[in-house]
C-alpha cells in the first residue's frame, strides 16, 4: 500500500532544478568552497600566501575570519567580494601591487582588527579610507615607497586603533591633529620617511615631545629635531626622565 503518490517526472524535474539553483550561487563570492591555490581550515583561516595570484581569490568561505593573501601580485581589493566577508577579523594583503584603496573598499568589515597593507605600491591615502573599520586595533602601512600623502582625517574614525605603523614610506609630513584624539593609540611607527621639519610639521614634533612617553621615540622623530639641537636635547632628557620612572 502506498500512502504517498509517486513523484511525477515533472515534480522531480522541479526538485532537481531547485537543488541546482540553490547549490550554484548567483555570485562566485557566495559559494562555500575553498579558492584555488588556497588552504582553508576549520578555524576559518584561509591561507593563500605566495601563490602568484594576480586577482583577489574567488569562492572564499563566507564565514572566513582570517585571510592571508600576502606575497602575491594582487592589484586590487574588489569591494564587492571583500565586503561579503563580514566576519573577517584579520586581513594580510602585504607584499602585493595594490595601488589604491578607497572608502568603499572596507565598507562592511566592522569586525576587522588587524590590517596589513605593507609592501604595496600605494601613493596616497584619502579621507575616510579606514572609516568603516570601527574595530581596527593594528594597521600596518609600511614600505610603500611612493606613499607621500596621508589625509589628516584618514584614521579619525578608528577609535579602537592602538598601533599604527607608517614607517618607510615617502612621507614628508603627517598632520597628527586627528591622531592626537585617538583614545587607544599607544604606538606610532614613523621611521624611514623623508620628513621635512618646517612649519607645516612643527605640530608633529611638538606633539611627540609632549606625548613621547606613549610612543616609540624613533630615528625619524629625532631627525626632525636635528635642526634645533637645544630642543633635541630637551626631547632626549624628557624621554629619559619619563623612562626612568617606568
Ligand atoms: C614578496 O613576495 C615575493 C613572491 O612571493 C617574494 O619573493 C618576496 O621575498 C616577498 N618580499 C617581501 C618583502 O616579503
Ligand atoms: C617621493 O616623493 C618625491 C616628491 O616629494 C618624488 O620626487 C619621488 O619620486 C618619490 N619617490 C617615489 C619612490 O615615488
Ligand atoms: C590638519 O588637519 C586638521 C583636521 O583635518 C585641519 O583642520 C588642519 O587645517 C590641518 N593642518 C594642516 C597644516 O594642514
Amino acid at each position: 500500500m502506498r500512502l504517498l503518490p509517486a513523484p511525477s517526472a515533472q515534480s522531480l524535474r522541479l526538485l532537481f532544478l531547485f537543488i541546482f539553483v540553490m547549490g550554484v550561487a548567483p555570485s562566485p563570492a557566495l559559494t562555500a568552497g575553498c579558492p584555488d591555490r588556497c588552504v582553508c581550515d576549520d578555524q576559518l583561516v584561509v591561507q593563500c600566501a605566495g601563490q602568484d595570484l594576480i586577482l583577489f581569490p574567488n569562492d572564499l568561505p563566507l564565514a572566513t575570519r582570517q585571510l592571508i593573501i600576502s606575497n602575491n601580485r594582487i592589484k586590487e581589493l574588489p569591494a564587492l567580494q571583500l565586503n561579503y566577508l563580514s566576519d573577517l577579523v584579520y586581513l594580510d594583503v602585504s607584499n602585493n601591487t595594490l595601488a589604491e584603496i578607497s572608502e568603499s573598499t572596507f565598507g562592511n568589515l566592522r569586525k576587522l582588527a588587524y590590517l596589513d597593507l605593507s609592501f604595496n605600491t600605494m601613493v596616497q591615502i584619502e579621507d575616510r579610507t579606514f572609516g568603516p573599520l570601527s574595530s581596527l586595533v593594528m594597521l600596518r602601512l609600511t614600505d610603500n615607497p611612493g606613499l607621500s600623502d596621508i589625509h589628516s582625517d584618514a584614521f579619525s574614525e578608528n577609535l579602537a586603533l592602538q598601533v599604527l605603523d607608517v614607517s618607510r614610506n615617502n612621507l614628508t609630513a603627517l598632520n597628527i591633529s586627528t591622531l592626537i584624539a585617538l583614545p587607544s593609540l599607544r604606538s606610532l611607527g614613523l621611521s624611514g620617511n623623508p620628513w621635512t621639519c618646517d612649519c607645516d610639521t612643527e605640530d608633529l614634533c611638538l606633539w611627540v615631545l609632549i606625548e613621547g612617553f606613549k610612543f616609540q621615540v624613533n630615528k625619524a622623530v629625532v631627525l626632525c629635531w636635528v635642526g634645533d639641537p637645544a630642543m633635541l636635547q630637551g626631547l632626549i632628557t624628557a624621554y629619559r626622565h619619563i623612562n626612568s620612572f617606568s
